[in-house]
């Protein structure tokens, strides 16, 4: 069994397609549900789910390695982000090299970096009348949307779009493509010879 931990702290509609998919799954499940706003939506649908959940503050994220113990505790094999806007630490990065991954919402290496999140990212997309956008699923490093992409996914722009159903268009490529990138990663060799920690 592969264990997946899911970083979310927005609408968390991502994590509900991704805890659909591997719901019924005898190989996969959606173990741990992180989030740094004890309020978030997301925490529901994990709740619903009976997946537990955990909240971080920052001081002990950056200052302490105590994720990795509690990760231990549930298994976790995989690090899913689906809307988690934290830059993750070098000790995390580190210990689950080629087992984390990020979706962007538009086609990287454009219209990443810090502060290219949500709705600032379809409103550049929109000014720059873009003819297309899409989504990005890469793994993570220590540095703002750079790490290696692993898959993108495009849609038209339309003259007449806004950035509000830009945003609608792109989310649904979100959960057509997220939660099956994340299987085919799950079954790659190298990810499933990966000794846990
Ligand atoms: C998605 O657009 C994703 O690309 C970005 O954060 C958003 C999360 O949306 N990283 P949701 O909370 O899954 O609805």
């Amino acid at each position: 069994m592969k264990h997946i931990a899911i970083f979310a702290s927005g609408t968390g509609s991502n994590a509900k397609k991704i805890i659909g998919h591997f719901k019924h799954r005898r190989d996969i499940s959606v173990s741990l549900l992180v989030s740094n706003k004890a309020n978030a939506p997301v925490l529901e649908t994990a709740r619903e789910n009976g997946i537990p959940t955990l909240i971080i503050d920052r001081r002990n994220f950056y200052h302490s390695e105590d994720i990795l113990k509690i990760f231990n505790q549930y298994s976790i094999d995989f690090v899913v982000l689906a809307g988690f806007l934290w830059l993750v630490p070098t000790y995390l990065v580190r210990a689950f090299e080629g087992r984390i991954v990020n979706i962007h919402p538009a086609l990287l290496p454009k219209y990443g970096g810090q502060g290219m999140y949500g709705m600032h990212v379809h409103e550049a997309v929109f000014k720059n009348k873009e003819t297309e956008t899409g989504i990005t699923i890469h793994y993570v490093n220590e540095h703002y949307d750079e790490g290696a992409i692993i898959f993108q996914a495009r849609c038209p722009v339309a003259p007449d779009d806004t950035p509000q159903t830009i945003a609608k268009k792109v989310l649904e490529l979100e959960h057509r493509h997220f939660p099956q990138i994340i299987e085919t990663l799950l079954h790659d060799p190298a990810v499933q010879a990966h000794p846990k920690y």
